[in-house]
């Protein structure tokens, strides 16, 4: 399915050393911290409006790569988190038809910093996945080249053995999305840490899905009592982790002491990256077509000619 939106221009709000603002700042005769009289909170100055306008127009893109996945509600995040965040090296573990990684391409190619984005899967599919057709590897190959040349690297192998393709210490952002029991995604967590750069951010997918076999959310629960972190509930769930103690401020206000609640920026986070995500979900499996069995008589046969009703 394709969103219901048209390909917008490519912004480039992401790369700009001193972003677009008002020459004379709309509300530099309100100051910030004014509050509308009917309202808890302060008002936005102008400047602040031009942010949050760079904000919407950066979680509001439409994806340039979109296919069926459960992981369509997050692009929104991926956008937003790749132009705070910034990283020269990006690793994902499971990439498949590539909306993640192609999320994450998307952004990073209007960074400057940006090296390289690493997608590791086998393209085989695994027991959550089952096996899917080749076209899906190969559609992906062309867009990335197409699309971003020497920045997408496709590595068609497990994740262990893409552990001698990347430097210890280098991954700035790492994607866990690959088999979802509790025992693998804690392997790849654990064998992908040495790759980590000290103030790396790592995303989890599914940390919000409770299925049979889905074990994603008790290791979450674990990192969660141990790291700084942000869970998003939407798409079967997003974590958010934080490594080292250095992390962008926008991001930094979002994340949750280890055990601790989540800060209110968080949950109106949550809101907002669900709401914009929603339009890009799945749309709900229609309901199975239910027929109703008729009596084969000769009334009915007469009502059926006749266009009456069925007894
Ligand atoms: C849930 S899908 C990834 C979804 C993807 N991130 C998206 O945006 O739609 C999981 C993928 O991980 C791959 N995979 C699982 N375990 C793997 C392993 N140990 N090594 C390589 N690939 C693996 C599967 O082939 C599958 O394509």
């Amino acid at each position: 399915m394709v969103p219901d939106r048209q390909f917008e221009a490519e912004r480039s709000v992401l790369d700009q050393d001193e972003p677009t603002r008002p020459s004379k700042p709309m509300g530099d005769t309100m100051p910030a911290t004014t509050a509308a009289p009917w309202s808890d909170k302060p008002a936005l100055a102008g400047q602040d409006m031009a942010s949050v306008w760079d904000l919407v127009s950066i979680v509001a893109e439409t994806p340039r790569w979109y296919r069926m996945s459960a992981w369509s509600g997050h692009v929104p995040f991926a956008l937003w988190l790749i132009s705070v965040l910034r990283p020269a090296t990006l690793v994902e573990l499971g990439t498949y038809s590539g909306v993640s990684f192609c999320a994450f391409l998307q952004a990073m190619a209007r960074c400057e910093r940006a090296r390289q984005a690493v997608a590791v899967d086998t393209w085989q599919g695994d027991e959550f996945t089952g096996s899917y057709p080749e076209h899906l590897y190969l559609g992906l190959k062309a867009h990335c080249e197409e699309q971003y040349g020497g920045l997408a690297r496709l590595l068609r192998m497990t994740f262990d053995e893409a552990l001698d393709e990347v430097a210890d210490g280098t991954v700035d952002l790492l994607h866990i999305d690959g088999s979802h029991t509790y025992e693998a995604v804690r392997h790849d967590f654990e064998t992908w840490l040495p790759k980590l750069a000290p103030n790396a951010v790592v995303l989890f997918h599914d940390v919000a899905e409770r299925r049979p076999r889905f074990g994603v959310w008790r290791l979450w629960d674990e990192l969660c009592g141990r790291h700084r972190t942000l869970t998003f509930e939407h798409c079967s769930g997003l974590g958010v982790l934080a490594i080292g103690p250095d992390v962008p401020a926008p991001l930094a206000s979002l994340l949750s002491d280890p055990g601790e609640r989540p800060p209110p920026a968080a949950l109106a986070a949550r809101r907002l990256f669900a709401v914009f995500g929603a339009e890009l979900q799945l749309p709900p499996e229609p309901p199975p077509v239910v027929r109703k069995r008729v009596p084969r008589t000769p009334a009915n046969l007469w009502a059926f000619l006749t266009k009456r009703p069925l007894v």
